[in-house]
C-alpha cells in the first residue's frame, strides 16, 4: 500500500533552518581564520569552504530558480562554491580550495547572513508550492548536516600536520573503563524489507523499500574496540598477508600502515590525536580512523566478517536513535568515541556492502540527481552515524559511503558471522 508522505509543514522547515544554521556557525566559533583556511588533501575541504559551500547549496536550488531577481552578492560565487553538480555549471578544482584567500571569512559570514535573509523572506510569503520548497529546505539542512560532520573531520585532518597539535575543543577525560565483552546476538533472517518507505525524510538513495533475503546471521553487540585493535596489531595482524585482500595490503604497504590514522607510540602506550587534543587511546572505545581494507582484515583475523548492510538495518531497526552523536548548537558533545554499547552514533560501521543502487532506484532529473547516484560506484556503504554526526539526521535506513582506502572520517567496524 502506498501511503502519500505528508507533507513537512513550513515552519517545522525553518526552525530546521535556523537550528541547523546556528550549528554551523557554533562548530567554527572557536577557529581563527587560519584555521578556516586549512586543506590538508584533496578529500578534505577548508572551513571557509563548507560555511559557504551549504550557503550556496540553498541559494542554487531555492532561491535562484524561485525567487524572481534573485540577486548573489557575488555572481563568482557559483564558480567557488560549486561542489560536483556539472548541471548546475563550472566549478573550481577540488584540491585547490585552500588556496582561495579571497573571499575573506567576513564575506563569507556576510554571504551566509544573505541567503538566510533571502530564504527567511521566500518562506514567509504566502505561495501555493510552499511544501515543494519546505521539502527542499529539509534537504538543504540535512546537506548542511552531512557536511558539518565533514567540517570537523576535515578540520581534524589538517590541525593532525601542526607539530603543536592544538586542541578544537578543551580536552574531556574519559570516564574510566573496563572491558566490554564482545557478545553476539543470532538473527534468523529470511525474507526482509530495508529501506526507506517514503514517509518523512531521506536521501534518494534510501529508497526504494525493497526485499532481501538473509539467512541466519550473529551479529556483535558493540563494535570493535581499541582493545581488540591492539590485539590485532600485536598478532601481526597488519603483516599477514593471509588476511587481506590483496589490493588491500597493497595499499597498507605502499602507506605504511601499522596502526589506525592518528596513533603514535609514546612512553609504553598508544596515543591518539582527537578533536579533544592528543589523548592515550582510550581501549574500551570503539576503534576508529581505519580503512574498509583494515576493518576487511581484522574481521577475517576474527573469523569473522562485516555485516552486509542489510543485516545491520535489520539487527538495529528498532534501536531508538541516540547516545554519542553530534548534538545541538551550544552542547556540540564528545567529538570522539566514547566506551559503551550503543549502535547509533561514536563510529561509522563498515558494512561489507557495496554503495550500489536499491532495486528499482531512480535519482531524480536534474543536478540534485547528482547528489548520490553518480557516486555508485567503487565505495562501500557505512551504517550507524558517528560522534560528528549531527542526531537530527540520523535514521534507520542512513547509508553514507567512502572509499576502501579512506580513513579520515569517523570509521570504525563491528564483527558479523554466518549462524548455524
Ligand atoms: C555521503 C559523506 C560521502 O562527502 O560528498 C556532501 C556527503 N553529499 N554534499 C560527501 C555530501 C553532498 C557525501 N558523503
Ligand atoms: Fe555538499
Amino acid at each position: 500500500m502506498n501511503v502519500a508522505p505528508k507533507p513537512l509543514p513550513r515552519s517545522a522547515a525553518m526552525d530546521l533552518f535556523t537550528s541547523t544554521r546556528a550549528r554551523s556557525q557554533a562548530l567554527a566559533a572557536p577557529l581563527c581564520p587560519e584555521d578556516m583556511m586549512l586543506q590538508s588533501m584533496e578529500d578534505a575541504s577548508p572551513v571557509k569552504w563548507h560555511l559557504a559551500h551549504t550557503t550556496w547549496f540553498f541559494e542554487e536550488f531555492i532561491l535562484k530558480p524561485r525567487v524572481r531577481n534573485y540577486a548573489s552578492p557575488d555572481d563568482r560565487f557559483a564558480f567557488l562554491f560549486n561542489s560536483y553538480y556539472t548541471q548546475a555549471g563550472p566549478r573550481h578544482a577540488r584540491d585547490r580550495r585552500g588556496l582561495v584567500s579571497r573571499p575573506d571569512g567576513e564575506a563569507v559570514r556576510d554571504y551566509r547572513a544573505h541567503v538566510e535573509d533571502s530564504l527567511a523572506s521566500l518562506m514567509s510569503a504566502a505561495r501555493d508550492d510552499s511544501d515543494d520548497i519546505a521539502a527542499l529546505v529539509e534537504l538543504g539542512c540535512h546537506h548542511e548536516m552531512q557536511h558539518q560532520e565533514l567540517l570537523v573531520t576535515d578540520l581534524l585532518h589538517g590541525l593532525s600536520f601542526n607539530p603543536l597539535l592544538p586542541a578544537y575543543k578543551d580536552p574531556e577525560p574519559l570516564p574510566v573503563t573496563s572491558e566490554v565483552p564482545l557478545t553476539f546476538t543470532r538473527h534468523d533472517g529470511g525474507l526482509v524489507e530495508i529501506g526507506h518507505d517514503g514517509q518523512g525524510f531521506a536521501y534518494d538513495c534510501e529508497g526504494p523499500r525493497h526485499k532481501v533475503w538473509l539467512d541466519p546471521f550473529d551479529i556483535a553487540d558493540r563494535p570493535v574496540t581499541n582493545r581488540d585493535w591492539i590485539e590485532f596489531m600485536e598478532d601481526g595482524g597488519y603483516g599477514d598477508t593471509r588476511h587481506w585482500l590483496m589490493e588491500g595490503h597493497a595499499v597498507a604497504t605502499r602507506e605504511g600502515w601499522e596502526h589506525p590514522l592518528y596513533w603514535w607510540r609514546q612512553d609504553d602506550e598508544w596515543w591518539t590525536y582527537t578533536l579533544r587534543g592528543p589523548q592515550p587511546v582510550a581501549l574500551d572505545a570503539p576503534v576508529v580512523h581505519v580503512s574498509y581494507y583494515e576493518a576487511d582484515a581484522f574481521a577475517r583475523w576474527a573469523g569473522r566478517r562485516l555485516p552486509t548492510e542489510a543485516e545491520h538495518e535489520v539487527a538495529f531497526r528498532t534501536a531508538p536513535i541516540g547516545g554519542n552523536l553530534m548534538g545541538e548548537a551550544g552542547a556540540i558533545g564528545a567529538l570522539r568515541p566514547l566506551p559503551g554499547k550503543g549502535v547509533w552514533g561514536d563510529v561509522w560501521e563498515w558494512t561489507a556492502s557495496d554503495f550500489a543502487p536499491y532495486p528499482g532506484f531512480r535519482p531524480p532529473e536534474g543536478a540534485l540527481g547528482e547528489y548520490n547516484g553518480k557516486f555508485m560506484v567503487n565505495q562501500r556503504v557505512l551504517r550507524g552515524g558517528s560522534c560528528a554526526t549531527p542526531k537530527k539526521q540520523m535514521r534507520t535506513t542512513y547509508r553514507t559511503f567512502f572509499y576502501p582506502h579512506q580513513r579520515w572520517q569517523m570509521l570504525g567496524l563491528r564483527l558479523a558471522g554466518d549462524a548455524a
